[in-house]
């Protein structure tokens, strides 16, 4: 029997190469032998403040991102969370086996509450919802960035005390990480990592403005001088794993064999370095927006969507009624 995978993302704000080297690539990959699950998680958008007109539209969005970056309907199922409020319910029930200092340990909980006046009790329960994804459909592997991995132990720990409490049901889900791409950094300050709410100079998106992404990548942190034999500075590794993680889908690896070899010669020309990423990034995201507009204009997006909640629905509903059994609801 295939592994059941299943993994999530956010909807709000736009989807960057992060996400996508990170994580969106290995859900493509990993659709060839397994059973793959992937949801756009709207009721965790919610955790913060954001404009609650724009959300609908923002998770229909992100499925066609998705399937453009080759998330395919046909073979996983693909659905918006909230469209099976199983995840709801069983999210609170493993709330009630969940420690409230593990969700205190958790360092997202502590980055994403630092500064803000009003801290929501879902945000701090934010982990707890993120397990009932994963349980609901007894998934056993969850392809993410390094930044999950806390909430995946926490899963496990979840998982665990589920079962010692109410007996054997659910597996232990790993993460998949990606050993190259699984934790990019931010190009206007290497020493933190991509994501969407540091802002707009510190992602790429993958639908963005080829002029910007220019800009972006031309005004990428590197250092102020290289030396033969010194060790790379962090934006200088981010942009060889950037170039690395474009050019390996082409198979033609010569320019960074190329350009790793003027680098360790000390005679590495920067500019000329951002010029190869750039040009190498969009030939990988070339052809994911030409998909997406075709996606866009053939309308299906919702019909897809239903069908993928009706196939999520049946497992979440066979599952969610074992466990209301087995904890005597
Ligand atoms: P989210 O929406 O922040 O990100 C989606 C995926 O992208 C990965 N990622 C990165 N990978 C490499 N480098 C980066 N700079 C980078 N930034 C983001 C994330 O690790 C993630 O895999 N809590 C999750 C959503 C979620 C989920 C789940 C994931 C909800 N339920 C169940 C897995 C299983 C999140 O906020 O991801």
């Amino acid at each position: 029997m295939a592994t059941r995978i299943f993994s999530g993302i956010q909807p709000t704000g736009t989807l960057h190469i992060g996400n996508y080297f990170g994580a969106i690539r290995n859900w493509a990959a990993l659709q060839a032998d397994h059973d793959c699950v992937y949801c756009i998680v709207d009721y965790h958008a919610i955790t913060i403040d954001i404009d609650s007109k724009a959300l609908r539209a923002a998770s229909r969005a992100m499925a066609l991102d998705l399937m453009a970056c080759g998330i395919d309907p046909k073979r996983s199922i693909l659905f918006i969370q909230s469209s099976v409020p199983e995840h709801a319910e069983l999210a609170w029930i493993l709330g009630c086996v969940t420690s409230y200092g593990d969700l205190a340990r958790m360092t997202q909980f502590k980055e994403k509450s630092a500064g803000r006046k009003f801290i929501s009790a879902g945000l701090f329960n934010y982990p707890i919802l993120q397990a009932a994804d994963i349980l609901l459909y007894k998934a056993q592997g969850v392809p993410v960035g390094e930044d999950q991995v806390q909430h995946l132990e926490l899963s496990r720990r979840i998982a665990r005390r589920f079962n010692a409490r109410f007996g054997e049901f659910f597996p232990e889900p790993e993460p998949i990480v990606e050993e190259k791409g699984g934790r990019l950094k931010s190009l206007a300050d290497p020493t933190k990592e991509m994501s969407k709410s540091a802002g707009e100079p510190n992602y790429i998106g993958v639908m963005e403005e080829e002029s910007s992404i220019r800009k972006k990548v031309r005004s990428a942190v590197t250092d102020t001088g290289l030396v033969a034999g010194e060790e790379m500075s962090p934006g200088v590794a981010n942009l060889f794993e950037i170039l690395e993680l474009a050019t390996e889908l082409s198979g033609d690896l010569s320019i960074v064999v190329e350009l790793h070899a003027d680098f360790k010669a000390g005679k590495l020309m920067y500019s000329r370095l951002k010029e190869v990423v750039f040009d190498s990034l969009m030939d990988v995201l070339r052809p994911i927006r030409q998909r997406r507009a075709e996606l866009e204009a053939s309308g299906k997006v919702e019909e897809i969507l239903a069908s993928g909640t009706k196939k999520a629905s049946a497992i979440a509903r066979e599952n969610i009624a074992r466990v209301r059994e087995m904890v005597g609801l």
